[in-house]
């Protein structure tokens, strides 16, 4: 498994990770045989976020952790706030709250990085700064991040936040490729559904990972378009590719993402032992120049 160099952090991690979004729905011993598979796999860095299967997700996975004997120290422990019933709340009692909820669901005494899950309208900057310092300062929580923000949003949070934000969340995959649709269309008559204002580039410029959430999604998480009838073009073009590199189709679409030189690191949300195991190969498939077009325009997108 690849490792790479995580935001402006010190952390290396797996450019393959597993999300656990969707853990809550297993046993504890499912889930430990999914964590294992994924151990041995190569894979070192988990997301998880306050409100997967209501905190379940986070409970299972700590119970299932400790029946595999690994240690904490080998392990890279992400979660996010900050949505709620009502909307998204970053304020300072939310956030701390928040993460004592997270480290005793967790069972564990420090988070190695905390994300703030999607932008609070009413956010302010001297807030979540307030609460980053005394996570920080109290030793529960290493690193910060964010998911689903623009530009804009980061630029606002870094006048007060004195911690590098190392991480930015966003979906992305063959299917969800608004931020390179703006990036070919410079100046163009554009009707693509996702301006990212130039996220791929700030990313990069800023040095921090974007970590690819829902890679095999179409729509907003509509469901997988991996074998789907709507795609016979970009499944036949995968499949053709599965075979060259000896891969499963779905490791082609994962390899599809890190052949990007954003260096993106990837969420898998499968709970299935073997198509973790089958998507764990791509970190070993470098695709060429013609074959990453060719799957981006059979994935339906036209280029200038
Ligand atoms: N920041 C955010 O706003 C945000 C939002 C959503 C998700 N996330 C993160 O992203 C992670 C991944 O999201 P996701 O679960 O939607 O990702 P995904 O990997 O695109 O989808 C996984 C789902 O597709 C199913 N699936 C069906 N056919 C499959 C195939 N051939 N190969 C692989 N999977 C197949 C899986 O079922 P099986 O389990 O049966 O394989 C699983 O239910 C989440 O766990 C979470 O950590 C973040």
């Amino acid at each position: 498994m690849k490792q790479i160099q995580l935001g402006q952090s010190n952390l290396k991690v797996s450019d393959i990770a597993l999300g656990c979004m969707r853990m809550s729905s297993l046993e504890i011993s499912e889930a430990a045989k999914v964590l294992d598979a994924s151990i041995a796999g190569g894979i070192n860095f988990f997301d998880h976020a306050d409100i997967y299967g209501g905190g379940e997700s986070e409970v299972v996975f700590s119970k299932a952790i400790k029946e595999l004997n690994v240690s904490r120290e080998n392990l890279i422990l992400q979660s996010k706030c900050g949505i709620t019933k009502q909307g998204f709340n970053f304020s300072k009692g939310h956030i701390v709250d928040s993460v004592d909820g997270i480290l005793k669901r967790l069972d564990t005494d420090y988070l190695d990085l905390l994300v703030l899950h999607r932008p609070d309208a009413l956010m302010e900057p001297e807030e979540i700064a307030s609460a980053f310092n005394e996570l920080e300062k109290n030793g529960k929580v290493r690193q910060f991040g964010v998911s689903n923000q623009n530009p804009q949003q980061i630029e606002l949070l870094k006048t007060a936040i004195e911690q590098p934000l190392v991480v930015n969340q966003l979906q992305f995959g063959l299917k969800h490729t608004g931020m390179l649709d703006e990036g070919f269309n410079v100046n163009n008559i554009y009707q693509g559904e996702q301006p990212s204002a130039g996220l791929l580039e700030y990313s990069r410029r800023e040095k921090m990972t974007i970590q690819a959430w829902s890679p095999l999604q179409y729509g907003y998480f509509e469901g997988v378009f991996i074998g789907h009838e709507k795609f016979p073009e970009l499944n036949a073009a995968l499949d053709k590719l599965a075979n060259k590199y000896e891969v499963s189709s779905s490791a082609i679409a994962i390899a599809w993402i890190l052949r990007h030189p954003a260096k993106m690191q990837v969420l898998l949300g499968s709970m299935n032992v073997s198509r973790i195991e089958s998507m764990i190969k791509a970190t070993d498939v470098y695709l060429t120049h013609e074959e990453w077009y060719d799957l981006y325009k059979v994935a339906g997108n036209i280029l200038p």
